[in-house]
């Protein structure tokens, strides 16, 4: 697990040490560098998954431009991380170990993108462990689906935008989540697919679905059934397109958690999108569930429901409370501080910084002015 993250020179730090947890929750305003963490894990990922030759700015994970704009504005030296004063973006991950990255800066080349790289300590943290990272921007309702067999089955990987998601369901819906936090109680059987149904009904009782090839094509098709409708028998499917936003946005997320494995590493932006605020803390519970599994878990989120099922799960004990992490980005005129609020046993914060998810209390005050 990667106890630590330190970026230096890389887009809007000049350097940032982040503790990391088994869950770590990004919080904060907007643009204030919480994308940033998860696309230095995704460039790490990307450049070792690339065989390490060099700092692959755009790629299959994340697409970041070239060197002149991954280089932090007023960069300074990183000298704790290479001795040449060349200037360098770097990255120091904690694994157990120090795992030096650093990207050099050619100022002949600023529009490359890719920078030579120098790799202190092997690239253990990125090598072939399960990995998935879902983008704020994911798959929305659609009649068909891609069908790689490469990414989803041969890779298990679910896409960025979670576009392989169907296809994964489709070649893996009979593989079981092991017993453990991740296992749905109320779920018919332990295999992937009935889990996944199980979950999903967190979010819209009576939702049963199914995954299918369409012959004689590269294509996958989901469809949903509905209550007493629902199932292998059932009469009346319904496409995506005709079911709520929200689900589709969701499955990628809830099938994520539900195959993560101890070792794994799982990057996710704004879990809670299009979901309502009860779904939002169920989605909070299986994150839980999945850090719990033994899966280092990064999520940036918006929701306090997501914050507020986080520590629902620390209080019933199914995550222990140094095991979830949670920092506070936010502007200080000159840059970003980062506060972050440790969670007690019962799920207390430590501390509520002004910004950090006081809305409701700043709209309650107004109101009750
Ligand atoms: N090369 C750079 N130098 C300085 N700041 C940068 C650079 N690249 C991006 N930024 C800043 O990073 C911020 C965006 O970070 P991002 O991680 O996308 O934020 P969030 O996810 O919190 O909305 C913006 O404030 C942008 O100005
Ligand atoms: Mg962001």
């Amino acid at each position: 697990m990667i106890t630590r993250l330190t970026l230096v020179n890389f887009k809007a730090f000049r350097r940032l040490g982040l503790p990391l947890g088994p869950l770590t929750l990004l919080t904060g305003l907007n643009s204030s560098g919480k994308s940033s963490v998860l696309q230095a894990l995704a460039l790490l990922r990307q450049s070792v998954d690339n065989g390490a030759q060099g700092l692959l700015l755009n790629g299959e994970l994340v697409e970041l431009g070239s060197a002149r704009d991954v280089l932090h504005d007023d960069f300074g030296p990183a000298d704790d991380l290479s001795d040449v004063d060349d200037p360098a973006v770097g990255f120091l991950v904690d694994a157990g170990k120090p795992f030096r990255f650093v990207g050099f800066y050619d100022p002949e080349e600023p529009d490359e993108d890719v920078m030579r790289m120098w790799v202190g300590g092997g690239t253990r943290p990125f090598d072939a462990a399960p990995f998935q990272y879902l983008h704020a921007d994911r798959i929305t309702p659609a009649v068909t689906y891609p069908r790689s067999r490469q990414v989803a089955i041969d890779r298990g990987f679910l896409g960025v935008r979670g576009e392989h998601t169907i296809n994964f369901l489709r070649h893996f819906g009979e593989r079981e989540v092991p017993d453990g936090p991740l296992r749905h109680p109320g779920a018919s059987s332990p295999q992937l697919r009935d889990q996944t149904v199980a979950w999903m009904q967190e979010l819209c009782p009576g939702v049963n679905l199914q995954a299918d090839a369409i012959e004689g094509t590269e294509f996958v098709r989901l469809s949903y059934g509905f209550g007493g409708t629902a199932g292998i028998n059932a009469t009346r499917r319904r496409r995506p397109t005709n079911v709520g936003f929200g689900l589709t946005y969701a499955l990628p997320i809830v099938v994520a958690c539900l195959t993560a494995t101890p070792g794994s590493l799982i990057l996710l932006e704004n879990p809670e999108a299009h979901l309502h605020p009860k779904g939002q803390s169920r989605m909070a519970a299986l994150i839980c569930a999945a850090a719990a599994t033994g899966a280092q878990m990064v999520v940036e989120t918006h929701s306090d429901h997501v914050l507020n099922g986080v520590r629902v799960a620390v209080k019933q004990g199914a995550l222990q409370p140094e095991h979830a992490v949670v920092h506070f980005f936010r502007g200080n005129g000159s840059g970003t501080e980062v506060i972050s609020p440790s969670i007690d046993k019962d799920g207390m914060l430590a501390q509520w910084p002004e910004g950090f998810f006081d809305e409701w209390e700043n709209s309650l005050d107004q109101l009750l002015d």
